[in-house]
């Protein structure tokens, strides 16, 4: 039987399938529960502390709603309003944590940071997004898969379009080799997926079944499950925005390219916030100096394919699994 507690949340290439399979299963659980009014107490007594350094709407509130509805208590810390990793190493920062709280979780740059905390503080920490990973929403979006698809994970495919190079891109490959998924990162050539990563993920995909695939060519959207984008800047890469619009403007999610895929039923999803329009400030203020940062239409993602809303719910009950799986 799968057994987690004590266990942190780094990267899914710290986790067997057969454990991921058990948060997957969990989050279903929870989730249905929260849907019949049930209202649990599986984090009773415990107390855990949210550091970002970047900011966010979804996994900040996932945290916080998640640990309430279980009897847990938050304590959310945003850099500006802590010593850690400014006055205070983040060695001490977590080793004093530790002494305070059962679990962290931590959204910033580093991978390591999240490594070290994990590493010091002696409890479960939580990788809320690093410039190189984001594994919590990996689990959001294949519990909305399998919600919404006919078939299952490992008879899937999976295509990243655009920015092939940042966290959501290497947290899906990881993701898929370890599920058994078809994956695809469709983008411009001149984006190289770090070789390491790509090296790691499919050594697991020997395994697993699944293929990793890196392609420019349009040929390879032909029966996907799922299209899958993000911004084409992540946050801390604001200036590189002019390049990537260049570079990646053809990647842009539109209707033609979902009708590509030659699937009638191909979802589409995105780890949000998302530029489909020029409703938010970020994207008036391109606009206006000539640059059109949207990376997906305003008709695909008002599309009956798109789920993202259901994926952004999702975040909640994949980390509430997460949280009660590893306390
Ligand atoms: N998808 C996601 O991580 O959203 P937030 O940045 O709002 O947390
Ligand atoms: N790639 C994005 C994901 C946001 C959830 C970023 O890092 O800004």
């Amino acid at each position: 039987a799968v057994n987690l507690k004590g266990r942190s949340f780094l990267t899914l290439m710290d986790f067997t399938p057969q454990e991921i399979r058990y948060l997957l299963d969990l989050a279903h659980d929870l989730k249905a529960k929260k849907r019949a009014g049930i209202s649990g107490d599986l984090l009773r007594g415990k107390n855990i502390v949210l550091l970002f350094e970047k900011t966010s709407t979804r996994t900040r509130c996932s945290f916080e709603v998640a640990c309430h509805d279980e009897g847990g208590h938050v304590t959310y810390l945003e850099s500006s309003g802590s010593q850690v990793g400014k006055k205070e190493s983040i060695e001490d920062s977590a080793k004093v944590l530790g002494r305070f709280y059962d679990g962290i979780e931590y959204r910033g740059f580093d991978q390591k940071t999240v490594e070290d905390l994990a590493r010091y503080s002696g409890v479960p920490v939580w990788n809320g997004l690093t410039d190189i990973d984001h594994p919590t929403q990996i689990l959001a979006d294949m519990l909305t898969m399998e919600e919404h698809m006919a078939k299952p994970l490992n008879k899937a495919k999976v295509i990243f379009c655009g920015d092939i190079r940042n966290n959501m891109a290497y947290a899906w490959m990881y993701g898929c080799a370890k599920m058994g998924v078809h994956f695809v990162a469709y983008g411009p050539d001149e984006l190289e997926v770090d070789p390491d990563v790509l090296s790691a993920s499919r050594k697991v995909a020997e395994a697993t079944g699944s293929v990793i695939e890196v392609s420019s060519d349009p040929g390879c959207l032909k029966g996907a499950d799922v299209i899958y984008t993000d911004v084409w800047a992540s946050m801390g890469e604001e200036d590189q925005i002019p390049a990537k619009v260049k570079m990646l403007t053809p990647f842009k999610v539109t209707t033609e390219l979902l009708a590509a895929t030659e699937n009638p039923d191909v979802l589409f999803l995105h780890c949000l916030p998302a530029f489909h329009d020029f409703e938010t400030k970020m994207a008036k203020e391109w606009k206006e100096k000539g640059f059109d940062i949207r990376e997906v239409t305003d008709e695909v993602f008002r599309s009956k394919h798109s789920v993202v809303f259901d994926e952004a719910e999702n975040r909640m009950h994949t980390i509430k699994a997460i949280m009660v799986a590893t306390l």
